[in-house]
Formats: C-alpha cells, sequence, structure tokens
C-alpha cells in the first residue's frame, strides 16, 4: 500500500536546441523533428553533476509533499550516469538535504529507472519503520554522450525528476521484467575488468545503440507493459486518465496510442523540450502534468518506461497526494 504524495523536477538552464546541434554533427533540424519528435533538449553547464540534478528536484517534491528532510527514511536514486560511483548518488544528495535519518541506494534499470525505484519502493513501505522514501531519476547523459555520433547524440538530455511516496493507496499494480539476451542492443564499453591488467583506461564510457533494435521492441513493449500493470491492479484500460511514458521518440508514444485504441491526448508528452532523459524522463513528465493542474485526485494514471537491459515496466495507480 504506497502512494505518491508530492513531485518535483529540475532541467538545468542550458538549452540545446536542434539547430545548435548542427554544428556538431551531419544532421537537421527537420529530420531529428520528423524522426523523434525532438526540438530542443537541457545539458548541464559542466558543473552541475547527478547528484545536483536530483537534489533541486528532491526538495521541489519534499515541498510539494509537505514532508521535511528528516522524515525520509529511505532515498532511492535511479540513474545509468551516477554523481560519483563511490559515494553513491544517493548519499551525496542524503548529504545536500540534511536527510540525515535515510537509507541510501542507488540502482541502475536505465529508462526504466523510475519505475523499479517506484517498486522497490512500494516493497519497503510494507515495513513498519519506513514511512516516507524519495524516488529520484536524475541523469547528466551529456557525459556519457558521443558528440560525434549523429544516430544517438540528437536523442539524450540532461534532468531530474523525483516523487515522496507514503503509505496509503495509490498504487495499484506494477509489473517490471528485462530481456538480457538484448543487452548488446544498447550499451556502453566496459570498464577495464582488472586494472592491473589492462593498465587501467582513460576512454569515456559512451552509449552505443541499435536504435531499429531499440524501437522494435519499444513499439512492443510499451502497450504490453502498461496493459499487464493495469490488469494487475484490476482496472480498466479505457479508464485511464494519464499515460505518462518515457520520451524516448513520440513515434513510439503514437504507435502505443493507436495499438491501445488510446487518444494521444491521454498522454503526456514533453520530449520536444527534453530529449530522452532515462531514468529521470517519467519523473520529470510526472511533476510537469502534477503543477499542470491537470491531475485530480480520484485519476487513473499509468507511468510506463523501457530502455537498456533491456528492461521494462509500468506501475498503474491513483492520484491520492
Ligand atoms: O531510451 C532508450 C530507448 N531508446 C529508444 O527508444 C530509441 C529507439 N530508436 C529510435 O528512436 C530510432 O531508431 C532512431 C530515432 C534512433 C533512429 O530513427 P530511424 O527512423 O530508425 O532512423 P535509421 O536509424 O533507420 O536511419 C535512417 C537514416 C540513415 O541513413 P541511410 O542509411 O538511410 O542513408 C541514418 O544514417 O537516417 C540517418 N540518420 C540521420 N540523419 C540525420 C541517423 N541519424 C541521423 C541524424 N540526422 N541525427
Amino acid at each position: 500500500m504506497a502512494r505518491i504524495i508530492g513531485t518535483g523536477s529540475y532541467l538545468p538552464k542550458r538549452v540545446m536546441t536542434n539547430k545548435e546541434m548542427e554544428e556538431y554533427v551531419d544532421t537537421t533540424d527537420e529530420w531529428i523533428v520528423a524522426r523523434t519528435g525532438i526540438r530542443e533538449r537541457h545539458l548541464s553547464d559542466g558543473q552541475e553533476n547527478t547528484g545536483d540534478l536530483g537534489y533541486i528536484a528532491a526538495l521541489a517534491a519534499l515541498e510539494n509533499a509537505g514532508v521535511k528532510a528528516e522524515e525520509v527514511d529511505y532515498i532511492l536514486v535511479a540513474t545509468t550516469t551516477p554523481h560519483s560511483l563511490v559515494p553513491n548518488t544517493s548519499s551525496y544528495i542524503q548529504d545536500k538535504l540534511g536527510a540525515s535519518n535515510a537509507s541510501c541506494l542507488d540502482l541502475n534499470a536505465a529508462c526504466t529507472g523510475f519505475i523499479y525505484g517506484l517498486e522497490v519502493a512500494e516493497g519497503l513501505l510494507k515495513s513498519d519503520h519506513i514511512n516516507h522514501i524519495l524516488v529520484i531519476g536524475s541523469e547528466v547523459l551529456s557525459k556519457i554522450t558521443d558528440f560525434t555520433d549523429r544516430s544517438t547524440c540528437v536523442l539524450f538530455g540532461d534532468g531530474a525528476g523525483a516523487a515522496v511516496l507514503a503509505k496509503g493507496n495509490g498504487i495499484r499494480g506494477i509489473i517490471s521484467g528485462a530481456d538480457g539476451t538484448k543487452g548488446a542492443c544498447l550499451h556502453t564499453r566496459d570498464f577495464p575488468v582488472n586494472n592491473l591488467i589492462e593498465k587501467g583506461s582513460t576512454a569515456p564510457q559512451l552509449i552505443h545503440m541499435d536504435g531499429k533494435e531499440v524501437y522494435k521492441f519499444a513499439v512492443n513493449i510499451l502497450p504490453e507493459a502498461l496493459k499487464a500493470a493495469v490488469l494487475r491492479g484490476k482496472g480498466d484500460l479505457e479508464e485511464l486518465d494519464h499515460i505518462v511514458p518515457h520520451q524516448a521518440n513520440i513515434r513510439i508514444i503514437e504507435a502505443a496510442s493507436k495499438r491501445l485504441s488510446i487518444s494521444m491526448d491521454k498522454f503526456y508528452v514533453n520530449i520536444q523540450n527534453t530529449g530522452n532523459t532515462s531514468s529521470a524522463s517519467i519523473a520529470i513528465a510526472l511533476d510537469e502534468l502534477n503543477r499542470s493542474g491537470k491531475l485530480e485526485n480520484g485519476h487513473q494514471l499509468a507511468l510506463v518506461g523501457f530502455g537498456g537491459g533491456l528492461t521494462y515496466g509500468a506501475v498503474y495507480l491513483e492520484w491520492n497526494i
């Protein structure tokens, strides 16, 4: 029994338009808009790191929830681009918030990370001693983006989103899963396994993606995961008021709308301004929807994600803030 009681998000101030992207790779604004729906993305100024973005989003979520930092029992940070490997990003955020009573755990399920975070939080809230959990999705993808590869660099952006969870009625059904056999479709180069043998490597760990394979996986799994979560929660697809999908490509969202026979009006879309922010994407979109005034208590929502792993997951919930 868990519910979301507040949300927050943060996008770095620096905006990179498609036109500016044309200076770096052989691409055009027209190609990017037509193939992805993206017009611009926000990028870190090079000073703001993953924990800094996540901290601002978390602060906004705590304020929205009316919860003090000392009341947080657990901080879960979903990220593929941690602030540092050690300490973890959640400990960094704990320090900045002054959330001294919180346990701190990072998790990585790529673009499905926020959904996995909600699933873990829902399980933790069954414990008597845990009452408030901050689930944060935060990414500085620009640190692993190859700005010489036009097939990937136009897609990604930086940002963070957060939600505060408490005990109560809200989340009705969650599903998650992964197909590890497709891991190579979206990966970063491995770190040296043994620095003594490989004498270390200074090469950056950049993203490589087989866009077509991930696309095929996404158009199938998005509707399937969403249907499975609603079924698990004994709900009805037709009664959904809002769907908050991972923002990877507008064409993937449009294909899901068609396949599910659910109008595009019900899908929250902000990809035009954010690009793909991986673990942060669903959390940012949910916060924007929450602050838009279009979300009312009693509304039925589905959040759905997919990405590297390849992972997927969906949450069906009633809004009860
Ligand atoms: O969040 C993680 C999940 N990730 C995803 O969901 C991504 C899923 N995949 C996609 O969204 C799409 O596959 C992409 C947007 C990555 C690519 O779109 P596409 O329609 O599959 O394009 P494509 O890869 O088939 O490329 C078509 C053409 C190629 O040229 P040729 O071979 O036809 O001459 C590419 O070289 O477009 C070319 N191309 C570009 N042209 C201009 C690829 N990237 C660009 C670019 N600008 N940025």
